[in-house]
């Protein structure tokens, strides 16, 4: 077991779940807080899930044989199922966004081409490393997610439940690719922090030329007023990005694991309010 290594809490189980969440006419225009910006800004990030993950998947699948231990193995077949439903249900969702009109197949290929320059010119380790780096940022929403009631109960009814779901999910295996990165000769903390910085421009610049053509489609370009509202939401003293900076910097502690951020007991908690929540909609 490597120096970086730290076992998963033992009431973490990592298991696939297929869902069927259904997008109809029932979610409304602005599911999330009433808002434009709020509401294209998850949306962008909804397009990039369904490519991202098969990378996630892929780069895991392509090296997991440097891993003996049964356990271990489970948690990757685990990581694996999670991130392939998680591809199914945003794909879904996607699908809802294009009939609407917005540019969500459009967003989808600029996060794939960008991903498939990392295929081409990256080795198998070092797309595990990047795929390290977006781990960690799936991680650290998620967690903002279950630890925020408002920025939860901002959700509509009807799009709370995939929100809920993907954040638990990501909580449970946020540590499978960091441990198989660690298991892998050649690792190193330059190399996990260089993919990082790598991957957070990569993403920072999809998601913002995203969000322009989102805001385009819908014609919100010049309504200053969402634009000013969501982007103190983001970035104002209490913003969600901004509650994530200590987050996102403990990546470039060299001793960091992904389970210093302990928090397993949420996850358990939203496990039950995601089952009520599903029985109440069937
Ligand atoms: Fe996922
Ligand atoms: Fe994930």
């Amino acid at each position: 077991m490597s120096r970086s290594m730290k076992v998963t809490p033992s009431v973490i189980s990592i298991k696939p779940t297929r869902m069927n969440f259904e997008f109809g006419n029932q979610v409304p225009h602005y599911w999330l807080d009433n808002d434009p910006f709020s509401t294209h800004f998850i949306s962008v990030l909804s397009t990039f899930f369904p490519d991202g993950e098969r990378f996630f998947v892929d780069s895991v699948r392509a090296l997991r044989d440097k891993v003996s231990d049964k356990a271990r193995q489970k948690e990757i077949s685990g990581f694996i199922g999670q991130e392939a439903m998680h591809s199914l249900e945003h794909t879904s969702m996607n699908d809802m966004l294009e009939e609407r009109g917005l540019p969500a197949n459009k967003a989808a290929k600029t996060a794939l081409s960008l991903l498939n320059f990392g295929r081409r010119f990256f080795g198998k380790r070092h797309q595990l490393a990047a795929t390290v780096a977006l781990e960690h940022f799936t991680a650290i929403l998620a967690h903002r997610v279950l630890s925020d009631t408002e920025l939860m109960n901002q959700f509509h009814e009807t799009m709370r439940p995939i929100w809920m779901w993907h954040a638990i999910e990501e909580t449970e295996h946020k540590a499978v690719a960091w441990d198989l990165y660690h298991d892998v000769k050649g690792h190193s903390y330059v190399e996990r922090v260089a993919f990082m910085i790598i991957a957070s421009s990569f993403l920072a610049v999809a998601t913002a030329i995203n969000q322009l053509r989102f805001m385009h489609a819908d014609n919100q370009l010049w309504n200053l007023k969402t634009w000013a509202y969501g982007l103190n939401k983001l970035f104002g003293r209490r913003g969600v990005i901004t509650g994530l900076t200590s987050d996102y910097l403990d990546f470039f502690k060299p001793s960091f694991h992904p389970w210093d951020h302990e928090n397993s007991a949420l996850v358990a908690y939203w496990r039950e309010q995601l089952e009520t929540a599903m029985n109440e909609a069937a």
